[in-house]
């Protein structure tokens, strides 16, 4: 069975869609560690509440030193570590040792408004602001880069013209909680492959 690592950073919605999934079969891996960023992530509690084991490694106190505490803590334990909302940023051995076993969840229709500083409601602001007709939501391998590596899945949603970015951010994160599972589930089953930078096998 696929063991996996989630790490977090905020309140843990694509993590607990992960455990939903896990829980109705529909899912075949195992939790063995949530990780967070911060110590206040309410996604701590989701995973505490379902006996995961966790860890807080507050960035303020590990400072970039953050990857390679988690790569000590992970290596050889999971197959796949999975960032679902985690917004430090890995860097060094962990990337190597993990090379195509890292995927991201992030708010958008990458390469649109994505890269460093792209996050939480400012994706969704500035897709607005550009005036998209419709975005989404990418599940990716995590490489070198920040929000580049081989696309897994995208989803896509409408964008109405009176949309709030909180409505948009909703409107996509009801999407990041189906196709997050939904990548992980075809990395279970050994359906993807890649080839340069594109994903086949779905
Ligand atoms: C999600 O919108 C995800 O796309 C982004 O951070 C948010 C995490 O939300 N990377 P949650 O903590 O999973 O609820």
């Amino acid at each position: 069975m696929l063991k996996i690592a989630v790490l977090i950073s905020g309140s843990g919605s694509n993590l607990q869609a992960i455990i939903d999934n896990i829980e109705s079969g529909n899912l075949k891996c195992s939790i063995e560690a949530v990780i967070s960023d911060k110590k206040d992530a309410y996604g701590i509690d989701r995973a505490k509440s379902k006996n995961i084991k966790t860890y807080v490694m507050d960035k303020k106190q590990y400072g970039t030193t953050i990857s390679q505490e988690i790569f000590k803590i992970l290596d050889g334990k999971v197959d796949l570590i999975v960032l679902a909302g985690f917004l430090s940023i890995l860097q060094g051995e962990i990337l190597l040792k993990f090379k195509n076993k890292i995927i991201n969840i992030h708010p958008a229709l990458i390469p649109c408004f994505c890269g460093a500083g792209m996050y939480g409601i400012k994706v969704h602001e500035k897709a607005l602001e550009y005036g998209v007709k419709v975005s989404g939501c990418s599940v990716h391998f995590v490489d070198e880069g920040t929000d580049s590596g081989p696309i897994i899945i995208q989803k896509v949603v409408q964008v109405y013209g009176e949309d709030s970015a909180i409505e948009l951010q909703k409107r996509v994160l009801q999407q990041e909680h189906i196709a997050l599972p939904e990548a992980i589930k075809y990395i279970s089953e050994g359906k993807i492959r890649i080839v340069g930078r594109k994903v086949i096998g779905i």
